[in-house]
């Protein structure tokens, strides 16, 4: 499903202050580099044992580190990075942390583009990481579509989406009626309950390796999660 092209502008406006507002902050940047490391063991394991030619960052995030250069970059030898926000500076009060993370950032080949229509030849990537972008999106289904266009055959992808149970799903739609301009609310256009992510995911990438399934009790009733897939494109 796809929202209007105002309201994804609406988006877009508040996840940027949500970076902007960090781009001297040591803990947010910590929590950055860290924070999907969940994905980086399963995908290790079904990577090739000689290094990865190219990969792609769908939504690789403003601050131009993302999830496959502060995991990854030993594995791989080229990463381009595609988020329709401009990449900003960062300016930490760290020397040693500040060094780290333009080590990192400079690894990233930073292009400014949504992913629904990437300036990309297809069958051009190895692996592609698409983690925590598609409900922030105008068009899920399209950035797939496209990620598995630009992936050649045999290729990876790295995934993941925040997911609600059915109850939490229940609870997040009556407070965005109440609330619709809350932060969350409007730089989260769209929900996905697990079921609904990996039919959606199947429907595209049949070809699944691995993936994090909640319990059906979490599913119907758990709190809110960060769920991870990897899967190949055939
Ligand atoms: C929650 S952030 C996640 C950033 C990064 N993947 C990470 O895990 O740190 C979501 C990112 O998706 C980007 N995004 C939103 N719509 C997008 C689209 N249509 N195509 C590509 N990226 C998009 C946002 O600009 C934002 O940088």
């Amino acid at each position: 499903m796809s929202i209007s092209t105002e309201q994804f502008a609406h988006a877009q406006e508040q996840e940027l202050v949500n970076w902007v507002k960090d781009t001297a902050s040591v803990s947010r940047i910590l929590y950055e580099l860290v924070e999907h490391s969940a994905m980086a063991g399963p995908l290790r394991k079904h990577l090739p044992v000689k290094p990865v030619a190219k990969a792609l960052e769908a939504g690789v995030g403003c601050f131009g580190l993302g999830f496959l250069a502060p995991h990854l970059s030993e594995f791989v030898d080229s990463i381009d990075g595609l988020d329709p926000l401009p990449r900003l500076e960062i300016d930490l009060p760290d020397a040693a942390l500040q060094a780290y993370v333009d080590d990192l950032r400079s690894r990233v080949n930073y292009v400014q583009t949504a992913g629904e229509t990437m300036p990309f030849d297809s069958d051009t990537y190895d692996l592609v990481a698409c983690i925590n972008v598609v409900d922030h999106a105008q068009s899920p289904e399209s950035i797939l579509k496209e990620i598995r266009r630009v992936l050649k055959p045999g290729g990876l992808l790295a995934f993941s989406v925040s997911t609600l149970s059915t109850l939490g799903e229940l609870k997040w739609k009556f407070n965005r009626w109440r609330r619709p301009e809350e932060w969350l609310f409007v730089a989260h256009p769209h929900t996905y309950q697990w079921r609904r992510a990996d039919a959606m995911l199947r429907s595209l990438f049949p070809n699944v390796l691995w993936h994090d399934q909640p319990s059906l009790t979490k599913q119907l009733t758990g709190h809110g999660r960060m769920s991870y897939w990897l899967l190949q494109k055939s």
